[in-house]
């Protein structure tokens, strides 16, 4: 199948100088959910936003829909909604109006039925006659995910939609997020954490200084990158490991009073039971335990040191 977004050897370099964006290649596949995980200054809007065509490339091509989003610019802009990452949102405006407007703006006929299904789905209806500057910043997050989706876009790019929103909102986006790609609309969406990506995506891309540095089914991205960490509180500190342990590859804390285990999930053993079972043997006691999942970041910098 052709793919609805296709990004080709694309690449960016901002007046400064500086380069966003290092030959990117690309394809989207219609109806997927990809999630680009990326720390700052990655290059995820500069990318988002030359396909939007708010940014132009320094060279190769993006097609949407299989139309050149340079000479085909309109049409292909009408494919894609855009929730940006920065609140760019009139203050005076209403709710209703703000929407209302942008769905004219693509050229749609109105359509008081969907948008009024729109604001309901944001949980925005109450608020319709509310002017902008009248909402609180997770309200005018969900105005602009209204916005983009007032044309009916088959394209969604939302960057970084979850920032400095609540837990409880997050989720109800992510819901809203699904129901749009049950109903066929394509999402991608940027993010700094891997939870974020794991919990949404199908696929997920990893950007670093403007590079891919690989693009991959989500399983199989958190089986090659997913470790999780058990930290061990001991009730007493230790200056030595004792030789049991010496077959875990342990971490052990400058102060002697935390051990640091690495765990693959996916492995059927992760050694944890047999590894208490050696602290008991030793006579170490826990104060506590606690998992965590490898950040973001450090499946970056594993990801770069290894290349
Ligand atoms: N208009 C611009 N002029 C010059 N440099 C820019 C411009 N916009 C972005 N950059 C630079 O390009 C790089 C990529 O920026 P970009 O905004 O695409 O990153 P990002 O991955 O979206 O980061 P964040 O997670 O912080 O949103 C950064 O080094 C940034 O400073
Ligand atoms: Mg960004």
């Amino acid at each position: 199948m052709q793919p609805i977004v296709s990004i080709q050897s694309l690449s960016k370099v901002y007046d400064s100088g500086h380069q966003a964006l290092k030959t990117i290649d690309l394809d989207i596949h219609e109806g997927e959910i990809l999630a680009l995980l990326g720390p700052n200054g990655a290059g995820k809007t500069t990318l988002i936003s030359i396909i939007c065509g708010i940014v132009s490339a320094s060279a190769g091509s993006v097609s949407v829909a299989g139309h050149d989003i340079v000479s085909d610019y309109r049409l292909t802009r009408n494919l894609i909604g855009l929730v940006p990452q920065e609140l760019t949102l009139g203050a005076f405006d209403t709710v209703w109006n703000t929407v209302n407007f942008s769905r004219g703006l693509f050229g749609k006929t109105p359509d008081p039925a969907y948008l009024e299904q729109l604001l309901k789905d944001l949980s925005l209806w109450d608020k319709r006659g509310s002017e902008l500057r009248e909402l609180s910043g997770g309200m005018k997050r969900r105005v602009l995910i209204a916005k983009a989706l007032s044309h009916e876009p088959r394209i969604l790019f939302l960057d970084e939609p979850t920032a400095g929103v609540d837990v409880e909102l997050r989720q109800d986006m992510w819901k809203l997020v699904r129901r749009m790609n049950e109903s066929g609309v394509t999402i991608i969406l940027t993010t700094h954490y891997i939870e974020e990506a794991e919990e949404i995506a199908d696929r997920v891309g990893i950007i670093n200084q403007g590079e891919l540095l690989l693009v991959d089914d989500k399983q199989c991205l958190m089986q090659k990158l997913g470790k999780k960490t058990l930290q061990i509180e001991l009730k007493q500190s230790i200056d030595e490991l004792p030789a049991a342990l010496e077959g875990y590859n342990l971490e052990h804390s400058a102060d002697g009073s935390r051990l640091i285990y690495a765990y693959d999930t996916d492995l059927e053993r992760t050694g944890i039971t047999s590894l208490l079972q050696t602290l008991n043997d030793v006579g170490l006691s826990l104060k506590d335990l606690k998992t965590s999942q490898s950040s973001l970041e450090e499946i970056f910098v594993r990801l770069v040191n290894s290349r």
